[in-house]
């Protein structure tokens, strides 16, 4: 880990991987267990890793779309179970816009007992107030937010959400790979460098003491969406 962290030929190759990968959409080319996950291999393994060394009894997860994320949480949440861990573990999505065909391949899926799914803005207060409520009684809770990627937004969700994360969990924020894109990169979207998850971090753990981020996922992972968004409540 500590190599690859002073390799500067290995991180400037891990870079130069990025910039056309998002261009091209890499993310889009994987599933799990059978649905689509919209994420990159490298950050699946570091989840695997958090969720084996957690052993939450929550995940919480803003952004369903196909339901991959879901799925792959649902399916580390039954091996921990398989394997000792919360035998009642659960994962909770939120997405503004549940699709149909979604969310039926979502219910049908055998995984499906571990999952629920709650559809709104994951900012909104009733929305929040449902989360809260459900994980009122968890003791080990697992936060990952991937849905609308603006500052305000993703500033609003960590707000919402950060406090429920249990001492020595994470709050994994997603696609923080933003911020050191080229400004042109997402023409189509409302975010971008300056306006990222990236940005809501820095101005969230200015004022949270009590997250970091654990760098050694960046030093390890160099190919990620989420450098510097694998928060760990330290306290
Ligand atoms: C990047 S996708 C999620 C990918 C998914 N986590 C995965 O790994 O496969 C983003 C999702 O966020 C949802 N979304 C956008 N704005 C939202 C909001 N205000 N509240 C909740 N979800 C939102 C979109 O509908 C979309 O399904």
């Amino acid at each position: 880990m500590e190599s690859n962290r002073r390799d500067e030929r290995l991180k400037a190759g891990a870079q130069a991987f990025m910039v056309p990968s998002v261009n091209a959409k890499y993310s889009y080319n994987f599933s799990w267990l059978g649905r689509p996950i919209i994420q990159y291999p490298q950050d699946i393994v570091a989840m695997q890793e958090i969720m084996w060394a957690v052993q939450p009894d929550l995940i919480i997860e803003t952004g369903i779309a196909h339901g991959g994320s879901l799925i792959f949480s649902a399916s580390m949440l039954e091996l921990n179970a398989l394997c000792g861990g919360p035998k009642d573990a659960e994962v909770l999505g939120i997405d503004v816009d549940i699709r149909p065909h979604n969310r039926s391949a979502i219910e049908e899926h055998p995984l499906f007992k571990r999952i629920s799914m709650i559809e709104g803005s994951s900012v909104a207060p009733e929305i929040v107030e449902q989360v809260k409520a459900k994980s009122a009684a968890r003791k080990r809770v697992l936060v990952c937010l991937d849905s609308n990627h603006t500052h305000d937004h993703v500033m609003a969700e960590l707000e919402a959400y950060a406090p429920l994360v249990s001492p020595g969990s994470y709050c994994v924020v997603f696609d923080t790979i933003i911020e050191h894109m080229p400004s042109e990169t997402y023409p189509d979207r409302p975010w971008g460098p300056g306006n990222s998850p990236k940005s809501a971090v820095v101005e969230f753990l200015g004022r949270h003491p009590e997250f970091a981020v654990d760098d050694r996922f960046d030093r390890k992972l160099l190919i990620s969406v989420s450098p510097g968004g694998y928060l760990r409540r330290i306290s």
